[in-house]
């Protein structure tokens, strides 16, 4: 019987959430491309996540900086020197395997043993670092040399003070930013969780030093709630604040959101106390004046930082995780995934009862009106009405309607609750501002 990560990786090929990248290619090792209902999984978190940090909020603002900055932003981050796993390689297989996490490898050739432990000498640790040089321009030489930013924050340090000067806004203020960011890991892996290109969502938000307590609860908390509040079980969460010795360099405080993953509890989201090192340590490099003037108090300093920094794919796997159950029913199970409304990739599917009778037509015009209500959704004809139903639960669709001969006589659509199974009759006209309310809970 195939365990639940094996079940929801073949749940997502087969469904169109996640495809092995470059499959035709025979892949490349644990890279992955997202298909029509996962970027819509992916651009559903994306928008949860941004409607509670920034949109929601008055003192958060956004930015998208680009991938590629100046090199000496990686010097002065600290990056450059310290950002790298101890490494070792296989003499023999030349598998290469992180020094620190040996207990959990396998031999590639002999699975039942750790590396080492098989015919395989094992080279000395070595840091490997983890940033992914490329080249700028034409010419390739020392000075040409560039780094694909392996997090998204120092883009938004490098710009607070376009963004004081510019946005009319002062501390506690916050920057977010979504994008990409790249890490070559040593040791990728458990499907979308650990990969080397993957999605960041970061907050940094700017306060007076005498308050970075404060908000450091302030963000714990309200990012531990922001999972509840999609759907996520509580006691598959939870807080784990991180010893001295674990800390980041740039940090006095950290703490984990971790989950429950099928392999273990594993980090879903950092909140990081970073002080005033990162814009300092700019500061000092670039000679440029990164400190904040209250003209109230006529004080100058440099702000404190609290980061929220979670991973968008890393989020997306956990909701799939999370919403995944086979339910037992009378007659059958039925695979459902429990999807918050809000990150569902499709919020509704319309079905025409059966084929004919004007039917079709008339769900079409169902269609056009949600799509002009900017609802994901999904037209479906083909099959029993009970296995439209059940392709609708497997990926996690929370609401079906069917048009049928009430609709024809009365316009009124049925509408059908994927947890409950429940049904109720709706009006056209009222059907947008219904969903709208229901997916408000
Ligand atoms: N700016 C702070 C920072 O980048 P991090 O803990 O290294 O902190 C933040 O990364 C989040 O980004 C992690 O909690 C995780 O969700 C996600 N993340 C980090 N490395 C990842 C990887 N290789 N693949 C997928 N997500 C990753």
């Amino acid at each position: 019987k195939s365990g639940p990560m094996d079940t929801i990786v073949s749940l997502c090929k087969r469904r169109g959430f996640v495809f092995p990248a470059s499959e035709i290619y025979g892949g490349i090792g644990n890279t992955y491309d997202y298909g029509p209902l996962g970027v819509e999984l992916l651009r559903h978190v994306k928008d949860a996540w941004w409607s509670r940090v920034v949109t929601s909020r008055e003192d958060v603002v956004g930015l998208d900086s680009a991938i590629i900055q100046n090199p000496q932003t990686w010097v002065t981050s600290g990056h450059v020197g310290g950002f790298s796993d101890p490494m070792v390689d296989c003499k023999k297989c030349k598998s290469r395997f992180r020094a620190d996490k040996l207990d959990d490898a396998r031999c590639p050739e002999k699975p039942s043993k750790q590396p080492g432990q098989c015919e395989g000498e094992l080279t000395e640790p070595r840091e490997f670092n983890l940033m992914f040089k490329t080249n700028l321009g034409a010419v390739e030489s020392t000075s040409s040399v560039a780094y694909l930013r392996p997090e998204t924050a120092q883009g938004i340090f490098l710009n607070f003070k376009n963004v004081l000067e510019s946005a009319r806004i002062k501390p506690p203020f916050g920057i977010a930013q979504i994008g990409k960011s790249f890490r070559n890991e040593i040791t990728p892996g458990n499907f979308v969780f650990r990969t080397r290109e993957f999605e960041q969502a970061e907050m940094e938000f700017f306060v007076p030093p005498d308050e970075e307590q404060k908000w450091y609860d302030f963000w714990r908390k309200a990012r531990f709630d922001w999972y509840v509040e999609m759907g996520i079980r509580p006691e598959k969460l939870r807080m784990r604040e991180h010893d001295k010795e674990e800390l980041a360099h740039y940090s006095t405080a950290t703490a984990d959101i971790e989950y429950e993953y099928p392999f273990g509890w594993g980090e879903l989201e950092g909140i990081a106390c970073r002080t005033d090192f990162d814009l300092k340590r700019h500061s000092e490099a670039s000679g440029k004046d990164l400190v904040y003037f209250d003209p109230q108090t006529k004080e100058h300093y440099t702000p404190y930082v609290i980061e929220p920094a979670g991973g968008i794919n890393r989020m997306a796997l956990t909701f799939l995780i999370d919403a995944y159950e086979e339910e037992e029913l009378e007659k059958d199970t039925r695979v459902v995934l429990r999807f918050h409304p809000e990150i569902a990739p499709i919020t509704c599917a319309i079905f025409p009862l059966v084929k004919k009778d004007g039917m079709p037509e008339k769900a079409k015009e169902v269609e056009k009106l949600l799509r002009r209500a900017r609802m994901s959704v999904f037209y479906d004809e083909a099959g029993a009405i009970g296995r439209r139903y059940r392709r609708q639960d497997e990926v996690g669709t929370p609401y079906c309607v069917t048009v049928d001969g009430d609709t024809l006589e009365s316009d009124v659509v049925t509408v059908r609750d994927r947890d409950s199974m429940e049904q109720e009759k709706v009006k056209i006209s009222e059907l947008p501002t219904y969903l709208l309310e229901k997916m408000d809970g």
